[in-house]
């Protein structure tokens, strides 16, 4: 595997490739890698000739400070599993290198974009919009690997791609758990032991609100996952929405038409660890 800080030496690396006629899968990251990260890698490489994965915590995505500040940052063992994970290049750049000059660019995200994760987190999906346009026009891959786990990220990631006409197939993969459910994600490292323990409580209200909405509306249904989790000591929802895959917006009625199954999203405080997660309705 080689390690590539420059943008210049990763362009010219992805042109022999290319000139080698070998089709290139791209993993977007930002590092503090784990199972879930893994399962995208090893899905691109099945996929792929050749396997590109950044791992850049992008300053322009974080609209808290702290968040920003207390990111975890492990390159080493980041290495180490991408290595293992048969990577060909690891893109690990600095923010210098990302950014030399500001970017001012503001992407017409629609309505995407307008609920949920949006007025949440100001300027969030912005700046993940601006930071994967890069890493696209750095790489040109010809699939790129994103989580359900973000599900709105997925997305604001077609939209940009969409906007910028990338000839990129967007693969979405789905979310990695830990054995009681807990949704694999990079902050869970900040969890006390007390918010771990409560924190599978997340998943298991949401697999029970699929059994409740066999024969529950669609508005009983987000309730009694809100109650549910509020009820919870050391939870606290700040959202939970049941959502058109595609579009993103709320529905109203399951019999809503909307393009495949409804997507429940939920965000939830777990001591002050912000976490997300998400379930298929499949009805
Ligand atoms: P990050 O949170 O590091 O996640 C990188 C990718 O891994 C995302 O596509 C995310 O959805 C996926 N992922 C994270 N946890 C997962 C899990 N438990 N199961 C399956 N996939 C999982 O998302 C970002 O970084 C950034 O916003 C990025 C796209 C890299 C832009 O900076």
């Amino acid at each position: 595997m080689e390690i590539i800080r420059s943008v210049s030496e990763l362009k010219e690396k992805v042109a022999h490739l290319k000139a080698d006629g070998r089709t290139v899968g791209l993993v977007p990251t930002m590092g503090a890698l784990h199972a879930g990260h893994i399962s995208l890698v090893d899905r691109a490489r099945r996929e792929n000739d050749a396997v590109v994965v950044s791992v850049f915590v992008n300053p322009t995505q974080f609209n808290n400070a702290k968040d920003l500040q207390t990111y975890p940052r492990t390159e080493e063992a980041d290495c180490a599993l991408l290595r293992e994970a048969g990577v060909d290049i690891a893109f690990i750049p600095t923010v210098e290198e990302m950014y030399p000059t500001e970017d001012t660019r503001v992407f017409d995200l629609g309505e995407v974009a307008a609920v949920m994760e949006g007025p949440m987190r100001p300027g969030h999906f912005n700046g993940v919009a601006q930071v994967v346009s890069k890493l696209f026009s750095f790489v040109s891959p010809d699939r790129a690997y994103f989580g359900e786990k973000d599900f709105q990220q997925i997305a604001v990631i077609r939209r940009m791609v969409e906007l910028e006409k990338f000839p990129v197939e967007i693969v979405d993969c789905p979310i990695k758990r830990e054995d009681d459910g807990l949704a694999m994600s990079s902050r869970n490292v900040r969890l006390t032991p007390e918010n771990r323990a409560v924190a599978p409580l997340i998943y298991k209200t949401l697999k029970k609100s699929v059994e409740w909405a066999r024969d529950h509306s669609l508005e009983d249904t987000r309730r009694l996952v809100v109650d549910e989790l509020n009820a919870c000591p050391g939870l606290e929802v700040e959202y939970y929405e049941i959502v058109d895959p595609l579009t993103m917006q709320p529905l109203a009625e399951w019999s809503t038409p909307h393009n495949g199954c409804a997507r429940g999203c939920v965000t939830c405080y777990c001591g002050d660890v912000r976490l997300i997660d998400n379930i298929k309705y499949e009805r």
